[in-house]
């Protein structure tokens, strides 16, 4: 039983296999309990629930008693399940402002329902649940019955994924208006402070690197108002006990599905608690709620774990790869491809592409994705965004054409769109010129030479999806890379009114997830991969739609390092693009051996980003090999269990670990940057193995017992810069 409630003293205990997460109502209030390694009894918490409330703290408002004299509850002493901007006047979770002016707000429990399984969240993406999980449900509604405001918060407990979600509802029941200020996903009061945040930060071509910073008295907040969850910051933080490292120790992941604008962040107060909250971005939002009308966040997903980063890592990994990504390819080996990007850029013609794919197919790629550049007159970045009709002169056997070449090869044909977009140089644009996102009187700013439709409004969104599904339908396209290359400014339209105006990002996202959605289901068999200039819209909203993202521009195998182990912080490897590309790397001019490109690569979704045709004999057999060896051990590395055992943030090198499901094998990659002379002698300890099994190795030979592999350790033996050594281990009989 995922949800439990002791009506005798009003607590709620969700429990998943391992952690448990508790509230109660407290004269009246919802109150938060605890978050953590599971209890089993509701039964003991009334007192502590209410423990705090009556102290005597200076400087807060509070009630007194009938008698005058002795003090009342304080709210802002009581850890909140979910604080309304009132007298508890910490970083709120809900601001709500009344068409009276004032936007002061107080929650009181109002009832709760717990059921089986999990509703879809109307509009968004969110984690879903099939028929035989363990899910179980709850929503609790909290009213404040002078202003006629209602909010549900609504929690699904994933037992067997040991993860909660969150979402939240505001009910404008009143008969005037009120504007939603702030609204988060999920807030989590803690009582301690001792804590470090670690978030995601980036830029592009070099995306998502942890960043660790202890919590400190004040609020400590990372976000983007970029329109696009972005390279920059990434929707999710974790906050952690100070001792915890990548095996052991308390840490608590927040991440939010969604991918525009978002804050989080925790704040600490002078008595030592902390409020964790994650939602849409608060600043440049409002929304306006009608009577009768009603606002939904979108879904923030919790995980805790008392064993490290690793053990949160590997919450989400399953979660996200089981739960969130959904359709014909969540759970196949993807088809393994060449990308035409690096090789040819916008240069190119079908004898050149076809010679490419040919080259390809010979070496047992199964996928040729042609990307930027096939479409209007586009030669280079300032044109024909919008305008998604072949351009003849390229390929004067159209898409269609391509396509059946590209089949008679026996490969399957991609496309790449950017579907958002509008580029000054469009007939699209000389059609609609108010479709792009404006400010009426200001200079419609450009970035890479282009501007962004706006996906708020209905027949603009509906004309990307018929765009995108003529084109479609047109060929046999299996594959579309759907890339986004700007971020929003000049944040306005002429067609909402005034008081809506700063509900466009959010309007927008909405609107970008109807195409989505629409567009996955109308051609379910085709296999979607998100992009946005690399990474930079990396985040759970895009993986409910594509099972896999491209993580970076930057295809440099060492920054690629980087790049991949922290986006493993939170995502699993089945959702990271990675690419071979030719040397000296395109972004970092840096050569790097074909073996150390393929075996970073390898710990994502494969594939090459290159002319094949400009690779030696002997590469071309290297190629062959890994294409081959890839497609062994795609489904163990599509399923596995990830550990970081060596940070190349930290120990100079990479050692990642990928645990089939089955147990049954266990890759070991180990990447160098630089090296020094005279090394020491350094030996990289496997997890979680089968302590009692034998396991063999396959390029060594050697067999080894699962207790020495953890315990002893591999030796790591790769001494030369940029060398790469990958292993697979096989459990023996
Ligand atoms: C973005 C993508 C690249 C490539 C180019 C094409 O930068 O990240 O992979 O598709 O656009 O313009």
């Amino acid at each position: 039983m995922g949800i439990v409630f002791n009506e005798k003293e009003m607590l709620f205990n969700l429990k998943t296999k391992s952690t448990s997460y508790m509230m109660g109502v407290y004269e009246g209030y919802l109150v938060h309990a605890y978050y953590g390694k599971r209890i089993e009894h509701e039964d003991s918490l009334t007192d502590a629930l209410g423990f705090g409330a009556y102290r005597v703290k200076s400087f807060m408002a509070r009630d007194f008693k009938e008698d005058g004299r002795s003090p009342g509850l304080c709210l802002e002493s009581l850890p909140q399940e979910y604080a309304a901007f009132n007298s508890d006047i910490r970083e709120p979770a809900l601001h709500i402002q009344y068409d009276d002016g004032s936007a002061y707000s107080l929650l009181k429990y109002e009832g709760h329902k717990i059921y089986k399984g999990k509703k879809p969240l109307c509009g968004m993406p969110a984690v879903y649940c099939e028929e035989g999980d363990d899910v179980e449900s709850i929503d609790i509604t909290l009213a404040d019955e002078l202003k006629g405001l209602k909010v549900v918060l609504t929690y699904s407990v994933f037992s067997d994924y040991d993860a909660i979600t969150r979402s939240v509802k505001v009910i404008n029941e009143s008969e005037g208006k009120m504007s939603v200020k702030k609204a988060m996903s999920a807030s989590v009061d803690f009582t301690r402070s001792d804590f470090d945040m670690t978030s995601l930060y980036g830029a592009w071509a070099k995306e998502r690197r942890p960043d660790k910073k202890a919590l400190f008295h004040g609020t400590q907040r990372i976000e983007s108002t970029r329109g696009s969850s972005s390279h920059n910051q990434n929707p999710f933080i974790a906050i952690s006990s100070k001792d915890a490292t990548d095996f052991a120790g308390e840490v608590y992941g927040f991440s939010l599905v969604y991918s525009g604008n978002f804050e989080a962040g925790a704040s600490v107060d002078a008595y030592n608690e902390t409020r964790v909250n994650i939602g849409i971005n608060s600043f440049d939002f409002s929304w306006l709620l009608e009577p009768g009308e009603e606002f939904l966040t979108p879904e923030a997903v919790l995980v805790y774990s008392d064993a490290g980063f690793n053990g949160m890592s590997q919450r989400y990994h399953k979660l996200y790869r089981n739960r969130l990504c959904r359709g014909k390819y969540r759970d196949l080996s993807r088809p393994l491809l060449i990308n035409n990007w690096e090789a040819t850029y916008m240069s190119f013609d079908e004898e050149k592409l076809l010679s490419i794919a040919k080259k390809a197919n010979e070496a047992g790629i199964e996928l040729f994705v042609l990307d930027d550049g096939w479409f209007g007159k586009r030669n280079s970045d300032n044109s024909s965004l919008g305008d998604w009709f072949v351009n003849r002169e390229k390929l004067p056997n159209g898409i269609d054409g391509l396509a059946k070449k590209i089949n008679a090869l026996g490969m399957k044909l991609g496309l790449w769109f950017e579907p958002e977009m509008i580029s000054y140089d469009s007939e699209l644009y000389r059609a609609h010129p108010d479709w792009c996102i404006h400010l009426k009187g200001r200079e419609r700013l450009e970035s890479r030479q282009q501007l962004i439709l706006d996906l708020s409004r209905d027949e603009v969104t509906d004309y990307v999806i018929k765009a995108v599904s003529d084109v479609l339908s047109s060929a046999n396209i299996e594959y579309v890379k759907w890339d986004m290359n700007r971020n929003m400014s000049e944040v306005g339209n002429e067609v909402l009114p005034p008081e809506r105006q700063r509900e466009l990002p959010h309007r927008y996202m909405l609107g970008l997830y109807r195409a989505l959605e629409t567009l996955t289901s109308r051609f379910p068999n085709v296999l979607f991969e998100g992009c946005s200039g690399g990474g930079g819209r990396f985040d759970p909203g895009m993986l409910y739609y594509s099972p896999q993202i491209w993580t970076s521009d930057n295809s440099d195998a060492i920054e690629r390092l980087y790049i991949q182990e922290g986006t493993y912080t939170v995502y699993p490897p089945s959702a990271m693009g990675a690419h071979v590309a030719a040397v000296p790397n395109h972004q970092m001019g840096r050569t790097t051996p074909i073996a150390t490109r393929g075996a970073v690569a390898m710990c994502g979704q494969f594939g090459y980003e290159l002319d094949l045709n400009k690779l030696s004999e002997e590469e071309l057999e290297q190629v062959k090999e890994q294409v081959k060896l890839y497609k062994e051990i795609s489904p163990i590395i599509h399923s596995s269990e990830y550990s970081r055992i060596k940070s190349v943030y930290t120990d100079g090198y990479s050692a990642w670990q990928f645990k089939a499901e089955d147990g049954e094998h266990v890759i070991l990659m180990m990447c160098n940057t630089l090296t020094h002379a005279n090394p020491e002698s350094d030996f990289v300890k496997m997890r979680n193995l089968d302590k009692d099994a034998m396991y063999k190795e396959r390029f060594t030979g050697r067999c080894v017992r699962g207790e020495y592999l953890m315990n002893v350790g591999w030796q790591h033996t790769g001494r030369k810069d940029f060398e790469a050594t990958f292993l697979i281990f096989e459990k023996m009989c």
